[in-house]
């Protein structure tokens, strides 16, 4: 009864150039590992789940990358947009279709992009999660134990007094500003939301119908087809229709039944160039090198990646990010790595 769900198409763009609209870092190698971050996840997932019960969620733009990169996957299993709307209409659909093929469900739902090393651990607290949802109504995420103000995150207010280790949540509050972060960080009950979600597929769509009567609407209305042929018209004409909103928003923060589990691994969501730095190896200058030859001087706590294994020489440079993709070159101070973003936009605009 185990089914995954794997949610690839974000876009990434402080990972610009490499991760593009076209290319998504979820696509790319990020690590230098070998694999790229959507191939990691996918055989993590499979250390948990039957292979042919993970479903990837992505924008129809994508569908080629997925075949190249995952050939073990069947069309079956690749779930497409037709429109970006975010984690919360996707989600749905994909709910709808598995609980049609299985309704008894149970579901892991994973972003295609972090860095998790120790699966043995995380492959522990997905069960336990997936043994509390078997068993009750509930809506269960991995919480990771904050150590700054992060605005990036959603934030789990657990409760104090429950012992043990599956805590009841008291509030769940996504992307707080700055002064709220930093005062649920003192009260010392507050984790952040990993972004991995465990449910059984009759609680998220029970969610879903409480939460966001509209979107389960939409949704509900093609409930007969899914999984035959007539699904792609219904879903071509419907699903630009959604609201767009994530799942964070949509029913984490709405919901009464909402539990967290203390991850017990190491974990990272990548999400910038800084915090992928701080996930490889360095060299003896505390650079972190992708690709590249590097001469140095001077120079250190850099992220340095190139495309091919290019020489770089560099001399008196601390704190940068130093990219280079096909016809752009970034050179960029690490401390400002969040208008990477912007940085984009203005490029398309000039250029
Ligand atoms: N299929 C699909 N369709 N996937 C999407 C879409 C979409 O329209 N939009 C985003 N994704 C994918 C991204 O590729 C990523 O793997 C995942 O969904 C999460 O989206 P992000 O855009 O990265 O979310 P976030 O980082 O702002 O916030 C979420 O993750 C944080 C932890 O990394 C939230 O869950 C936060 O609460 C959480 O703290
Ligand atoms: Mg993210």
């Amino acid at each position: 009864n185990y089914y995954a769900i794997l949610m690839a198409g974000g876009v990434g763009s402080r990972f610009w150039p490499v991760s593009t609209q076209d290319f998504p870092k979820q696509f790319h190698d990020m690590l230098g590992t070998g694999d790229t971050l959507i191939q990691k996840t996918f055989h993590r997932l499979a250390q948990l789940i039957p292979q042919e019960n993970i479903f990837i969620l992505t924008n129809e733009r994508y569908n080629d990358l997925v075949f190249e990169q995952l050939p073990e996957v069947t069309e079956r299993q690749v779930v497409l947009e037709p429109a970006m709307r975010n984690t919360a209409p996707c989600i749905l659909y994909a709910s709808l279709k598995i609980q049609k093929e299985n309704p008894d469900a149970l579901m892991i739902v994973a972003p295609s992009d972090h860095w998790i090393e120790d699966e043995v651990t995380f492959s522990k607290n997905v069960k336990q999660a997936f043994d509390f949802c078997s068993a009750n109504d509930a809506l269960m995420t991995l919480g990771i134990q904050p150590t700054f103000p992060n605005t990036g995150y959603g934030y789990i207010e657990f409760d104090k007094m429950t012992e043990e280790e599956i805590k009841s949540v008291n509030q769940f509050r996504e992307k707080p500003d700055y002064e709220t972060a930093k005062n649920f960080i003192a009260q010392g009950n507050f984790l952040w939301n990993a972004g991995i979600f465990m449910w059984s597929v009759k609680s998220v769509v029970d969610a879903f119908q409480r939460n966001q009567p509209k979107l389960y609407q939409l949704f509900e209305k093609g409930i007969a087809i899914y999984n035959t042929n007539a699904e792609d018209e219904f879903i071509k004409n419907n699903y630009p229709k959604a609201e767009n909103v994530s799942v964070d928003y949509a029913i984490m923060e709405t919901s009464t039944n909402v539990y967290v589990i203390a991850a017990e691994f190491d974990w990272n969501d990548l999400g910038t160039w800084g915090s992928l730095y701080d996930k490889l190896s360095k060299d003896k200058n505390d650079n972190a090198v992708v690709n590249a030859r590097v001469l140095a001087e001077d120079t250190s706590g850099n992220m340095i990646r190139t495309k091919s294994d290019k020489i770089v020489v560099v001399d008196g440079l601390q704190d940068y990010i130093i990219v280079d993709k096909d016809e752009v070159l970034l050179i960029y101070p690490k401390s400002k790595e969040q208008d990477i973003k912007k940085v984009l936009k203005s490029v398309k605009d000039a250029f």
